[in-house]
């Protein structure tokens, strides 16, 4: 990892000098014509090689499927691990380069930890959120709906079933002694976040759910996406003008909103609102056409003010302070919008102008050698290697790749049980997870090791205890 760290490293400097000299000023950019397939494919490839040298999970010694972390080993928490893998499955489905395909499949299935299988692995389970566990089994789900190549094993699970492992996982974490309902952020009772019922570990529970359901016919699922959306509603965390805010606190009864509003929750509900309008039908199905349409063009309008996204909470002059987890977001919104635009195609006609123009504002930040600006209104590579860099390079990678959209297996839609999908499944899958780590016994030297897993879990996924914090509202 370390030296892949410092060639990455040199290359940017040198870069940077070539740009600030004004050397080539143009032809030190990403070489890329938006218009031509095969150029997108080109660029593609060169942003996939560059995100991937930030993991290191391949070489001896190295722990497979997770970025450099979790902090201060690195700056990634696992989950983005997940995130990542997700986003090369879409790679390899809209462009067919499977050169990642080996260690995608290795990653997904060593973190779902065997025999369980359900995400949950010892290692990670001190600070685990729902929203962490869910982005693997998303990346599970995805993998089954694009027939990304099933394990080989007899012994191996199928993708549907680590998805259905996180759904049975989840499930009874429902309580409705707070809020009338909902999933908690925090999975364990001792972290901080656990008080906090949040938009993201629904959102990402909705998703999941709409997608076994549409995958496997099976109503039960569906009767948990409306359990979580009736939810979320209820408390307000989806407003009437389809704002989707942050997520409340138990001892608030959930009432205490926290207004900020990350494109992270819109774009994980938009897929799931999108996957129930294609799966339902009659009146459900115009229900959930009314709520993708909304979704849709609440979320254009605020995220992407001049056709080009901003994560605006934290991307604007007058508060860049997006952290790691953050630099990450755009590229869930590029392909949750994609998805949207084939299983909803009534979305289309706003969404793929939309993709395309954020998309050009998104190469004009990338440099020649792949590495890509998380800021893609400023027409050039803003320098930020504070807060990432992999998530902004996830980001420009799935942008790039969703603009292919256009090809016939990607226009047929996710596939199902019944549509050509061939991803083993198993209703039980998870059953044998019987608790979580008992917590350790707190020695002296772990001290400083507590302060660290205490930051950790309050920066974790979305920060959002920090912002409550923070007594920050966007108006
Ligand atoms: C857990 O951490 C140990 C020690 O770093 C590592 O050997 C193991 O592979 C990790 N397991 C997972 C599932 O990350
Ligand atoms: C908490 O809020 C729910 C609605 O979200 C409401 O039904 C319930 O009565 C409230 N409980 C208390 C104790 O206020
Ligand atoms: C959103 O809806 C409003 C009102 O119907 C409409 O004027 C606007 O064009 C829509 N925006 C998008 C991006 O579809
Ligand atoms: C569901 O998705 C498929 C695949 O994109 C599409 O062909 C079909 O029209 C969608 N169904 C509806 C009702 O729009
Ligand atoms: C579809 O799901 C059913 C029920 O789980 C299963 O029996 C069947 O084998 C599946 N079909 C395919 C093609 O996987
Ligand atoms: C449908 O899903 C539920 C929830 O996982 C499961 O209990 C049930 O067995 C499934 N039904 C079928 C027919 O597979």
């Amino acid at each position: 990892m370390a030296w892949k760290m410092a060639c990455k490293a040199i290359a940017l400097v040198s870069a940077l000098l070539l740009s600030a000299a004004g050397v080539n000023g143009q032809s030190n950019k990403l070489d890329v014509d938006l218009d031509s397939p095969d150029s997108i494919k080109a660029a593609a490839k060169i942003v996939a090689e560059n995100m991937y040298n930030y993991y290191s999970g391949d070489q001896p010694g190295k722990t497979p499927g997770i970025l450099p972390g979790p902090p201060p080993d690195g700056p990634y928490y696992w989950w983005q691990g997940g995130a990542m893998w997700g986003t090369l499955i879409d790679y390899w489905f809209y462009t067919g380069d499977d050169t990642y395909n080996d260690e995608t499949m290795r990653s997904i299935l060593f973190q779902a930890d065997p025999p369980v299988n359900a995400f949950m692995p010892l290692n990670w389970t001190a600070s685990l959120g729902n929203d962490d566990q869910a982005f693997w089994g998303m990346a599970a789900i995805l993998a089954a709906e694009v027939s990304f190549p099933d394990p080989p094993g007899p012994d191996q699970p199928g993708w549907l079933a680590l998805a259905q492992a996180v759904f049975n996982t989840q499930f009874p974490r429902w309580e409705t002694q707070d809020c009338n309902g909902g999933l908690r952020w925090q999975v364990t009772s001792t972290n901080g976040g656990y008080d906090y019922k949040n938009t993201i570990a629904n959102a990402c529970f909705l998703n999941i759910a709409a997608r076994l359901g549409r995958y496997t016919n099976n109503a039960t699922y569906g009767e948990w996406v409306d359990k979580a959306w009736d939810w979320m509603e209820g408390v307000g965390y989806i407003t009437e003008d389809y704002n989707v805010l942050d997520g409340g606190h138990t001892p608030q009864n959930c009432t205490d909103l926290n207004p900020v509003q990350f494109s992270a929750n819109a774009a994980i509900l938009i897929h799931g609102a999108a996957i129930m309008y294609n799966w339902t039908e009659g009146s459900t199905r115009d229900i959930w056409r009314e709520r993708t349409a909304n979704l849709v063009n609440r979320t254009i309008e605020h995220f992407f003010p001049d056709g080009i996204m901003i994560e605006r909470p934290c991307e604007l002059e007058d508060r860049m302070q997006c952290n790691v987890d953050q630099h990450s977001f755009k590229g869930y919104m590029h392909r949750a919008l994609a998805t949207a635009a084939v299983v909803a195609p009534f979305t289309r006609a706003a969404i793929l102008p939309t993709l395309r123009s954020s998309t050009e504002g998104c190469v004009a930040s990338c440099l020649a050698d792949g590495t890509c600006g998380f800021r893609w209104t400023t027409g050039e590579y803003d320098g930020d290697v504070a807060n990432g860099p992999a998530g902004q390079q996830m980001s420009a990678l799935a942008a790039l790749s969703t603009l292919l959209i256009d090809q016939e297996r990607v226009l047929n839609g996710p596939l199902t049980n019944t549509t050509g999908g061939t991803s083993r499944g198993d209703p039980n899958a998870g059953e044998r997870f019987t608790g979580l780590a008992p917590p350790r016994e707190i020695k002296t030297g772990d001290r400083a090791g507590a302060a660290v897993v205490t930051v950790a879990v309050l920066a974790s996924f979305l920060g959002s205890v920090l912002w409550m914090g923070m007594g920050w509202s966007e108006s």
